[in-house]
């Protein structure tokens, strides 16, 4: 990347106001991932429509199928795209489970707003060193940085680790006073992925354990508390996929009830990343069942983006109670 940009010039926010609304609020701001054109619109069109702040975010891997720059600009023009329709919705561009300082300063130097770095699976020390080291870097251009401490189970692309166990919460508040960072990522039996949990035919999934965030609030009083692997995968994508060929047998996500519960709690961003594929992967293969003389990507690509939009809708409404906060 060439000359250093900073979000301010793009039209993005840091996360800092949003999280301080969104504590004092009881909801959580939406951090959607995306990695391409049809997502980008999906996102900010449901969140302009629903009137929730966002956070629009971007993983290595989805940095690596875009290209940088390109993203940069993709960004800049959702933001201005956005304003064009008359919303003025904060709207965050954020480094999703960053694992090095070098990526963290690469993507603040191309404009983003916020950053994840991503240490958990290190010892403590390790993990308090490079999250203040990217703290510095971060807050001197007044970005925001988010750390994680406790490691989730599951497996994706960038974040596979061989043993999830939870959050320590006597260890928050040295973790948080040592490296000086904006929001913490804990681990209450989330994981990544569509298959979050093992379940028999009419069993519940497992809870979140709420003893845990509530004891970590207790210790960090009105810190934010971000919440990783929050998919619901809901059950009609997973069936309208199996129906139209597809094969996810046994896809199981976290009950909407306990995404609101912990929305209303010290928790203020979460993380959704696998029911937006779930969502564009179901209308792109209903689309093809129903007209499998379709080639036109707008046609199925545009049936996914409004399938996508009415999911960011929904979320914000009826799950994180971020709509109509702006
Ligand atoms: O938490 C991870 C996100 O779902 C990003 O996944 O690394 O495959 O882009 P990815
Ligand atoms: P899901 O896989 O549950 O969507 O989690 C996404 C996430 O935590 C991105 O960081
Ligand atoms: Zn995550």
């Amino acid at each position: 990347m060439s000359e250093a940009v900073s979000y301010k010039d793009l039209g993005l926010v840091n996360t800092r106001e949003m999280f301080r609304q969104a504590f004092a609020g009881g909801y959580a701001v939406p951090a959607y991932n995306f990695n391409n054109m049809e997502q980008l619109q999906a996102i900010l069109l449901g969140c302009a429509e629903s009137r929730s702040p966002v956070i629009l975010q971007v993983s290595a891997g989805a940095r690596r199928y875009a290209d940088p720059t390109l993203l940069r600009y993709m960004a800049m023009g959702g933001v201005k795209m956005v304003r064009a329709l008359g919303s003025s919705i904060p709207i965050a561009l954020h480094l999703d489970h960053g694992d090095s300082f070098e990526l963290a300063r690469s993507c603040i130097d191309s404009g983003f707003s916020s950053v994840m770095i991503d240490k958990s699976a290190l010892p403590f020390d390790e993990n308090v060193a490079t999250t203040r080291q990217v703290v510095q870097y971060a807050h001197a251009r007044d970005v925001t940085v988010e750390s994680e401490l406790g490691v989730l189970g599951g497996i994706e692309d960038e974040v596979a680790h061989e043993a999830s166990h939870y959050t320590r919460p006597e260890e928050v508040q040295q973790f948080v006073e040592r490296t000086g960072v904006d929001s913490l990522a804990i681990s209450i039996g989330t994981s990544h992925g569509a298959y979050k949990f093992k379940v028999g035919p009419g069993e519940e999934p497992p809870p979140l354990r709420f003893d845990i965030l509530e004891e970590v609030e207790r210790r960090i009083p009105g810190f934010p508390i971000v919440l990783h692997g929050a998919s619901s995968v809901m059950p009609e994508h997973v069936a309208t996929i199996n129906a139209c060929g597809g094969k996810m047998e046994g896809a199981v996500g976290v009950p909407e009830d306990q995404l609101r519960r912990a929305a209303r709690s010290a928790v203020c961003k979460i993380n959704i990343d696998s029911d937006s594929r779930l969502a564009v992967t179901a209308a792109i293969r209903k689309a093809f069942a129903e007209d499998p003389r379709s080639f036109d990507p707008r046609v199925y690509l545009g049936q996914a983006r409004e399938a996508l939009k009415r999911l960011i809708v929904y979320k914000n409404e009826k799950v994180l109670g971020s709509a109509g906060r702006v």
